[in-house]
């Protein structure tokens, strides 16, 4: 981008972010997107937008395939293949092989299954790593895993982790973008020095794939999980996906032994046998229109450069932190100012933080608030442009100089912040 820099001495203006606009060499993939009229769109971090071909997609799926189909769809519209492929697809965004990756369940269904199935490989060692500030399910299913198994879970302080891996843990389990902050983990650093001590290591990817590059086997990572609803565009409910390095699949004892997970389903024996490789991580019956969503949702990344993508990311929450500091009084930003410390999202702490958000997502600048005062701005590049960044910090501004946000009904907390 050529652009000029502005400098401190010259703010920044709408008519800059237009002209990064123009010089964005992503900038034709937003129309693959159904966006609403006058909405701006930073929450693609929680539900991504509708690709424009999902409908099409969908009504094909239930009218043709379902309706007509019936059953035979399972073998004549390749239903039954489709968590494998749809997994294949998600690992090229996190670089992962293809057969290392399989589309199944939710997040926190896939977290039990790989920390009971890790814990299960280090015999001996009973403890599993987190941290404070996870996403609250990682935690929930680490501590129902340890009680299950007699584990135990430790969570530190994320600038602990490093030193807190011991000889004792036997998994380190952490988000790599943190869903409150966007704080980005150091992937390789933190694999290397877990595999010195002898444990494995599990990445949560829910605000990671699709969101910038990911290199799961550059970092001899051993597991990873994560949603399909968030930067992937699956839609709401989407199955999440698994990873599990090729090294420990023949090994792994998955503790879900469904029959979609076993090396015969269609021979209907009593006895459990894993199927071979990535497969015997799915439980029971793929949940196909999500899946089928899914699917076409990802093709929005097919010719998508990954490192052009992490490149306007970077950019775009610069720009908005630039515009922050420039626009707006009593907000502190509660992400990391270096960009290659974060993801790709920007919180900023507010005490008032969930009515502005309210009156925000009124006026169509739609983020989100994660108690106790965090307003969340997701910056999924595919769909946005750098005139939206500079719009949206526009309307926060007006919000605080209108007081637009004191109104009582702005207070009244939904049952999803
Ligand atoms: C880091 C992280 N893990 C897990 C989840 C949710 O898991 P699930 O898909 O099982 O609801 C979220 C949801 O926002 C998340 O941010």
């Amino acid at each position: 981008m050529n652009t000029p820099e502005p400098t401190k001495s010259i703010p920044l203006t709408r008519e800059f972010c237009l002209g990064l606009d123009i010089e964005d060499p992503l900038s034709a993939h937003r129309a693959r997107f159904q966006l609403p009229q006058g909405v701006i769109y930073l929450d693609g971090n929680s539900l991504g937008a509708l690709p424009k071909s999902v409908p099409q997609r969908l009504r094909e799926a239930v009218e043709v395939e379902w309706g007509d189909g019936l059953i035979r769809s399972w073998n004549d519209a390749a239903w039954y293949p489709a968590p494998q492929r749809v997994g294949s697809q998600i690992a090229r965004l996190i670089g992962a092989g293809p057969r290392e990756v399989i589309a199944a369940d939710s997040t926190s269904v896939n977290l039990f299954k790989v920390l009971c199935a890790a814990l299960r490989m280090r015999p001996g060692r009973n403890v599993i790593l987190g941290e404070k500030d996870n996403f609250p399910t990682d935690a929930y299913i680490a501590d129902g895993v340890s009680r299950l198994m007699g584990a135990q879970f430790r969570a530190v302080e994320a600038s602990d982790v490093l030193d807190a891996i011991d000889e004792t843990v036997a998994i380190v389990s952490l988000t790599h973008v943190n869903y409150r902050t966007g704080r980005l983990y150091d992937m390789a650093a933190i694999t290397a020095r877990a595999h010195e001590a002898g444990a494995l290591v599990v990445w949560d990817l829910c605000h990671t794939a699709g969101a910038m590059p990911c290199d799961l086997n550059g970092c001899g990572a051993d597991f990873a999980v994560g949603c399909g609803y968030k930067y992937l565009n699956g839609g709401p409910g989407a199955p999440a996906f698994v990873f599990v390095a090729e090294r420990h699949q023949e090994a792994l004892d998955q503790p879900l032994s469904g029959w979609h997970g076993h090396a015969k389903p269609f021979e209907f024996v009593q006895q459990y046998q894993p199927a071979t490789g990535i497969d015997r991580m799915l439980v029971g019956t793929a949940p196909q229109l999500g899946l089928i969503a899914l699917e076409e949702a990802l093709h929005a990344f097919d010719d998508v450069d990954m490192a052009a993508l992490r490149r306007k990311s970077e950019r775009m929450t610069e720009l908005f932190i630039e515009l922050v500091d420039q626009e707006l009084d009593g907000f502190t930003v509660a992400t990391p100012r270096e960009a290659t410390l974060r993801g790709s999202q920007v919180s900023l702490a507010h005490e008032h933080g969930y009515a502005i958000m309210q009156v925000l997502i009124e006026r169509g600048v739609i983020g989100d608030f994660r108690a106790p005062n965090i307003l969340r701005f997701g910056f999924a590049v595919l769909y946005l442009r750098f005139a939206d960044v500079w719009d949206a910090v526009a309307q926060i501004k007006d919000v605080m100089a209108t007081g637009a946000w004191k109104s009582d009904r702005y207070m009244v907390r939904k049952a999803v912040t």
